[in-house]
């Protein structure tokens, strides 16, 4: 199954345009998680104590453990978020600190280092930027949880930039972006 985690908050996104050429290229099955319609809670004092009392129980039964179940039984994971200062929209944060259970998606090996428990074989980081796009606190973020904590060995950016640049055409970059995948 293909996951796709869809962060796009705006109408007519390019993102999700950018993202849904790429699903239809992988020619499979997914499911979509749209964030912006989903009720994500952050960790507050209650629930990062449930929630630590659960890790140490090891009852994964939850509701509020259901993202990283599904996050962990994933084949393939589509990420879209736009690039949304120098990041990606808090939603997609708010999605990482609920997915990231260990004992769920990664534990900690006898070196005391993470160790990933995902099935997924691939995660593909879709983003479109007005301006040049930078990768460190967006993709570069996201390739690091995968590949350091959740076993996630091959990630790939697909991206489209400078799209709000005066004088740029923005639907020749997206069509440009499309052709290339
Ligand atoms: C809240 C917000 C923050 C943004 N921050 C940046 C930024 O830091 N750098 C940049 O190049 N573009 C930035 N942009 C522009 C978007 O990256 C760009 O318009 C993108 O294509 C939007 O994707 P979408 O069409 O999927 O919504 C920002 C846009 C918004 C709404």
């Amino acid at each position: 199954m293909v996951l796709y985690i869809n962060a796009c908050v705006r109408e007519d996104s390019r993102t999700d345009r950018l993202a849904k050429a790429l699903l239809k290229k992988l020619g499979e099955d997914y499911i979509e998680l749209y964030l912006p319609g989903e009720n994500l809670q952050a960790l507050s004092r209650e629930r990062l104590d449930k929630r630590t009392e659960l890790i140490n129980k090891g009852d994964f039964s939850e509701p509020m453990f259901r993202y990283a179940r599904q996050f962990a039984a994933a084949d393939k994971i589509v990420i879209a978020a736009p690039f949304w200062d120098l990041s990606f929209p808090a939603i997609l944060k708010l999605y990482a600190e609920n997915i990231y259970v260990t004992g769920i998606v990664s534990e900690y090996g006898p070196d005391g280092m993470p160790r990933g428990l995902c099935r997924a074989e691939k995660l593909y980081y879709v983003t479109t930027a007005g301006g040049p796009y930078i990768a460190d606190f967006s993709y570069g973020y996201w390739k690091s949880l995968a590949e350091q904590c959740f076993g996630i060995k091959t990630t790939e950016l697909i991206k489209a930039e400078m799209l709000d640049i005066v004088g740029n055409d923005p639907e020749k970059i997206i069509t440009d972006a499309i052709a290339a995948l």
